[in-house]
């Protein structure tokens, strides 16, 4: 790839993949596409060009396309889960209609296309540990509903239209850079946010419960090095279980305690996102992912600590 679309560039995920790709595709153009309200601000604006691409609006896709001859589009719009369950209609909207966008203009001008999915593409039925690579995907919460949606949709269109879908099934992503805004695993973030400044954490998630949490780096990694895949190798595509550490709430807070002693956690939880963090698996099986095209995470609980209290006490100047 040499020509990529980034749609959602300011984003969780789309600020910093947008700065990676940039710093590996020197020679061609990574286009930041944003919406209105969303511009790309500092380094994101000035590193390389941008465009306003709207997902529900085919037509602004292609035109961005065809201006920079992309290649490849990363299709990174989405609601983050208690988000979606607010507002299930524009969940579907962005998730569906502008998947389906992009699946289709990816048709007509041959680009390769990557949709990420989620550990929320699982639900209360599925094996919760060493959840498998294929298994029962009948998750109840919209976001999860769009996400399964998505995987199916993205191998139909490789399988009828040949067109280059792949993608990976992140876990919680945790990140110093930009806030996620409405997810289940956001507390995974927010706790290191309190903890670098002092500040005694509310935690929103009951003790004991699990989930699959990565550290940005890996998974920025990951979502380039699919795309990189030898696609020879590629048994599946849409999507692969990929993880590297499962925690509870009372795991964190302990690992961050050996590095801040004062810190301190007390729980008020949020119905929702505890039914939804229910729902969702323990631990994945990322087998697959490490055979078909060498999946490796390199960030554990430890190493990630470590490095978001040190990056997040730079960004307080404390
Ligand atoms: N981080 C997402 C959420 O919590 C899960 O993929 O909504």
């Amino acid at each position: 790839m040499k020509n990529i679309l980034i749609i959602g560039s300011t984003g969780q995920i789309g600020s910093e993949l947008t700065m990676k790709l940039r710093g590996i595709y020197k020679e061609g153009n990574v286009v930041a596409g944003y919406i209105p309200g969303a511009e790309p601000k500092g380094e994101l604006a000035e590193s390389g060009p941008s465009m306003i691409v709207d997902i529900t609006n085919a037509q602004q896709i292609a035109d961005a396309v065809k201006k920079y001859n992309v290649d490849t589009i990363y299709n990174l719009a989405a609601l983050l889960s208690a988000v979606a369950e607010a507002k299930p209609q524009l969940a579907w909207k962005i998730g569906i209609g502008g998947l389906m966008n992009v699946l289709e203009v990816s048709r007509e001008l041959r680009c390769a296309a990557f949709t990420p999915s989620s550990i929320g593409s699982f639900g209360s039925n599925s094996p919760k540990d060493g959840t498998p690579q294929d298994t029962i995907q009948q998750p109840k919460t919209m976001y999860g509903v769009t996400k399964v949606t998505g995987e199916l949709l993205s191998n139909y269109y490789f399988h009828k239209f040949g067109v280059d879908t792949r993608s990976v099934r992140f876990p919680g992503l945790i990140s110093y850079v930009t806030p996620p805004g409405g997810g289940t695993t956001d507390y995974a973030v927010d706790i290191y946010y309190y903890a670098a400044q002092g500040k005694k954490f509310t935690c929103p998630i009951q003790k004991g419960t699990f989930m699959d949490m990565m550290y940005m780096p890996d998974a920025l990694r990951a979502a380039i090095e699919i795309m990189e895949a030898d696609p020879t190798r590629l048994v599946h595509r849409n999507s692969f279980n990929i993880a590297s550490m499962s925690f509870d709430p009372e795991i964190i807070y302990k690992k961050i305690k050996e590095y801040v002693p004062d810190f301190e956690m007390t729980y008020e939880v949020d119905p929702l996102r505890q039914s939804i963090a229910e729902s969702w698996p323990n631990r994945l099986d990322d087998t697959c992912a490490r055979e078909e095209w060498d999946w490796k995470p390199e960030y554990g609980l430890d190493e990630m600590t470590k490095d978001m209290l040190a990056k997040l006490k730079i960004k307080f100047g404390k």
